[in-house]
Order: C-alpha cells, then structure tokens, then sequence
C-alpha cells in the first residue's frame, strides 16, 4: 500500500484495484466515464470527443478517452463491479463521491447502492448559466450531480463540516485537461472532506484534478488511469 501512495497507475481500475488492500481507503473521489451525451443510443455510442466536444471551445482539440460508449444496462453492470471493489477498499465510514449528469443520475443512484454502499444524497455542482440547451423552451443543462455514500454509518467529522450541498463552478479553459475535465476548485472542496493526510482514491483519474486538488491540500491519493495520454497529462499536473 505505502508504495502506492502519492501515484497514479496506468491500467484498467478493475485490475490495478485488486493491488489495494481491505479497508485501507478514507475516501474515493471519481468521475467516471458518464456514456452518456446525445438525444439517442445511436449519439451515445459516439467518440467522447464528438459527443463532449461541443459544449467546450470547439478551437481546443483534447484526446478522446476510454469506456464512454457502453450502452445504460452494461454501464450498470460495469459500475456496480467497480464500485463493489470501492466498496472493498475503503475504510468502515469511509466516503464514496462520484460524478454524473442528469440522465445518468437513476442509474448511477442504483450502482451506489448495488454496490453496497449506504446512499445519503446527491450535491449539485452548477456550473453557471453559460451552459448550454438545445433550442429556446429547453431548461438550460446547467448541473452535474454528485452522488455521495459511506460505507456504513457516516461518522461525525471533527475536523470540518457540515459541508455544501451544493456548489457553483464555472468550468474555464484555462483549468480544464481533459473533454471532461472537471473545475480544480471544485475538487480542491470535496478533498477536503477528510483530514489531512487521508487517503483519497479516484479510479478514473482523466488529467488528474482529484489528484492535484488532493496534493495542493495534503491528502495523500492514488489514481488510476487507462488512456496513455490522459495519464502523461495527469503524471504532469501533480509534478507541478
Ligand atoms: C470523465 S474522465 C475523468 C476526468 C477527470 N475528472 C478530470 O478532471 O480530468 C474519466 C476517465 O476515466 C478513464 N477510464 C475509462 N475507463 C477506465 C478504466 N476501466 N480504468 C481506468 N480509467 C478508465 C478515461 O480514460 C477517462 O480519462
């Protein structure tokens, strides 16, 4: 384990989570794959970078990255196996956050609590009103959620807390790594949940902003990722 701290492994996180042992985790933070995006499964299966692509500067090229095209009932499936194995490592209370949009929010509530998770809520991230709809008459899909539980009970914390339910983000260029990267200050809040010098995992690190707001603020993380180049960007981030 101590060899793991402080690192971020390429790989697929259903393997390189067998490395980690039983209850040795304060808190996973992660935003995985949403395979999501578009009005159809037709749109859905598309390449991240056409589906995500269109909401961010459309100047800026950013990699595609693996596991977004899986239909809603393997997506399912695939989360309560990775969250089973969050569910493993973490520490007895330990928090389990996970991002989603909208249209993954009943699956992703359900993967939560399939994977034996206590579910206790949903934190909205609003990401501000230059977010985009379709045409006039739509509501604007300004929020991403957050789908937060414990494994068993959620202790009373003693170093910080009772913590937002909601927080407002804009996303900027200049902080975003990856076609879903998500706002540096953002996750420098949610790290903060546990102490100093916890142990933070995030399985689908992207370009690493888990792992850097983790850093910045002297929590220890381990990340795993399985696209090459968001891995090079990510081993990047937390040098500087
Ligand atoms: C939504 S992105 C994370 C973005 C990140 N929050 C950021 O701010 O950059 C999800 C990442 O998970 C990676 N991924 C997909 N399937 C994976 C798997 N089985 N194991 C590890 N990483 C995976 C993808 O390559 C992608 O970069």
């Amino acid at each position: 384990m101590e060899k793991l701290l402080n690192k971020i492994l390429l790989g697929d996180c259903m393997e390189l989570l067998k490395q980690l042992p039983d209850n040795s985790i304060d808190a996973v933070i992660t935003d995985p794959p949403y395979c999501s995006g578009g009005r159809n499964a037709g749109a859905r299966v598309k390449l991240p970078s056409d589906k995500y692509g269109l909401s961010s500067n459309k100047t800026v090229h950013r990699p595609d990255f693996a596991g977004d095209t899986m239909d809603q009932r393997a997506w399912l499936r695939w989360c309560v196996l990775w969250i089973n194995e969050c569910h493993r490592v973490l520490k007895d209370s330990g928090y389990f956050l996970m991002f989603s949009d909208w249209r993954q929010l009943p699956t992703a509530t359900d993967a939560v609590q399939m994977g034996e998770l206590i579910w206790r809520g949903i934190i909205a991230w609003d990401k501000g009103g230059g977010s985009r709809a379709p045409h006039k008459g739509y509501f604007k899909h300004q929020c991403e959620y957050i789908v937060w539980g414990t494994k068993g009970a959620c202790k009373k914390a003693i170093h910080a807390g009772p913590y937002p339910g909601c927080f407002k983000y804009p996303v900027k260029q200049s902080d975003k790594f990856h076609l879903t990267g998500k706002p540096t200050p953002l996750m420098e809040e949610l790290v903060q949940i546990v102490p100093e010098n916890s142990v933070i995992l995030d399985p689908f690190v992207g370009s690493g902003t888990t792992c850097a707001a983790a850093k910045k603020h002297n929590r220890n993380f381990i990340g795993f990722e399985k696209t090459k180049t968001y891995y090079d960007i990510a081993l990047a981030r937390i040098k500087d």
